[in-house]
């Protein structure tokens, strides 16, 4: 199956045809598809596979020797962001099955094992958190929080893991696995306006994380309620959204709220309460920090007046990511001295990087948009890829 077959079989899945956006939350019936897809694509390589006990998914090309050490790891994720565009992960996922067949057409020599990873909720999409699978494997998040951790319809992530015949007590950092893994590196579309050349190579992540900001006035009949007897949690929440904005624009952050629940939803209520999140990412933790100081006292200003309460939770946060220098270097000078450029956008390769060397290959993407259905990356370009990632698989594991 080449690079084509396996993109048109992976097209279809969880594709909204309305608006052409994708929806592939964590171990809904779409993803799971696409779950199957990768084990098929797998099989078909006789490559090993293995699941590690967080949902994450591993297809091993073993040296003759069998030796299960030092691997060279890529791939990245298959779910998506509510509405998300086709590329952000799957690319990955597809570019490293064909860069194996490249390098097998070739005939060459394994030195070390090559794994295509499955990342497991790496969106947050369905249990808030970004990167959960990659955070669990790598101990950055305490597994009794991940277990209670709730989707929209106020599943667990302990029951939905274990509805998928997996063992929610069994969840938690891997150190024989990261153990084997020697690197890993992501082939993922590029999420900006920046690659102006078909590929290029990751400096770093900067700071992001996402905030919860829960409002709670007192719910009420919009048409018999005098203005001066509400307590209507939308008014601040509105003056909280402006505020991000403007403290975004200050600070040299940006900030977007993307996210709002609305209880009870009634066009003719007045709300009893409102849930939005707020996610901040800037260059500097500093201003990220302040950012999020500063809307924050913007939202208690405007809730004082309406008698409505604030609670402010952090649901996660990550600092800055340098890419692991030797490593970038190296995969630089394999492809001849592409562009080296910072992200804006979080990756599994980041939370790797904390326990093992990790570094990212972008894949340029015409329309610089992402995390909607224009997300995209012309033909030549996701082969262009696949020559890139086969290289440097070949230097780090083959010969
Ligand atoms: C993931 O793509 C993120 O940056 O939120
Ligand atoms: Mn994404
Ligand atoms: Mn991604």
């Amino acid at each position: 199956m080449g690079f084509e077959e396996m993109w048109a079989a992976l097209l279809p899945i969880g594709r909204d045809p309305a608006t052409g956006g994708y929806h592939r939350f964590a171990w809904t019936p779409p993803e799971l598809q696409c779950r199957a897809w990768f084990l098929d694509e797998a099989r078909r390589r006789d490559l090993d596979v293995e699941h590690d006990a967080n949902g994450n998914m591993f297809a091993w090309w073993l040296p003759g020797d069998g030796s299960r050490d030092d691997a060279v790891l890529t791939g990245s994720h298959l779910d998506s962001v509510p509405g998300g565009g086709a590329f952000d992960g799957p690319l990955g996922v597809v570019s490293a099955f064909a860069a194996i067949d490249c390098l097998r057409e070739r005939g060459a020599g394994l030195r070390r094992p090559i794994g295509v990873a499955v990342f497991a909720e790496e969106e947050g999409a369905r249990f808030g958190i970004a990167c959960l699978g990659s955070r669990l494997l790598t101990g950055a998040i305490a597994p009794a929080r991940a277990r209670a951790l709730t989707d929209g319809d106020g599943h667990t992530f302990a029951e939905v893991l274990h509805n998928a015949g997996l063992d929610p007590d069994a969840i938690g950092p891997d150190e024989d696995l990261l153990g084997r893994i020697g690197c890993f590196v992501e082939l993922h579309v590029e999420q900006g306006r920046a690659l102006r050349e078909p590929v290029g190579v990751a400096s770093s992540i900067i700071p992001h994380g996402r905030w919860r900001f829960d409002f709670r006035g007192e719910g009420d009949h919009a048409g018999t309620t005098a203005l001066p007897d509400r307590r209507d949690p939308m008014l601040p929440f509105a003056g909280m959204v402006l505020a991000a904005r403007e403290a975004a624009e200050r600070n040299g952050a940006v900030a977007t709220v993307g996210k709002v629940r609305v209880v009870p939803g009634g066009v003719n209520a007045i709300p009893s309460s409102v849930t939005a999140w707020l996610d901040a990412r800037a260059p500097e933790d500093e201003a990220v920090r302040r950012t999020v100081a500063e809307v924050d006292e913007a939202a208690r200003v405007a809730a004082r007046p309406h008698r409505v309460s604030v609670d402010l939770a952090e649901e996660s946060y990550t600092e800055v990511v340098d890419f692991h220098r030797a490593l970038r270097d190296r995969i630089a000078a394999t492809l001849g001295g592409p562009p080296v450029l910072p992200t804006g956008a979080g990756h599994d390769a980041g939370v790797l990087s904390a326990r093992v060397p990790a570094a990212m290959l972008f894949v340029r993407n015409p329309t610089g948009v992402s995390h909607a259905p224009a997300e995209s990356a012309e033909p030549a370009d996701r082969l262009a890829g696949v020559e890139a990632l086969t290289a440097v698989l070949d230097d780090l594991a083959c010969g």
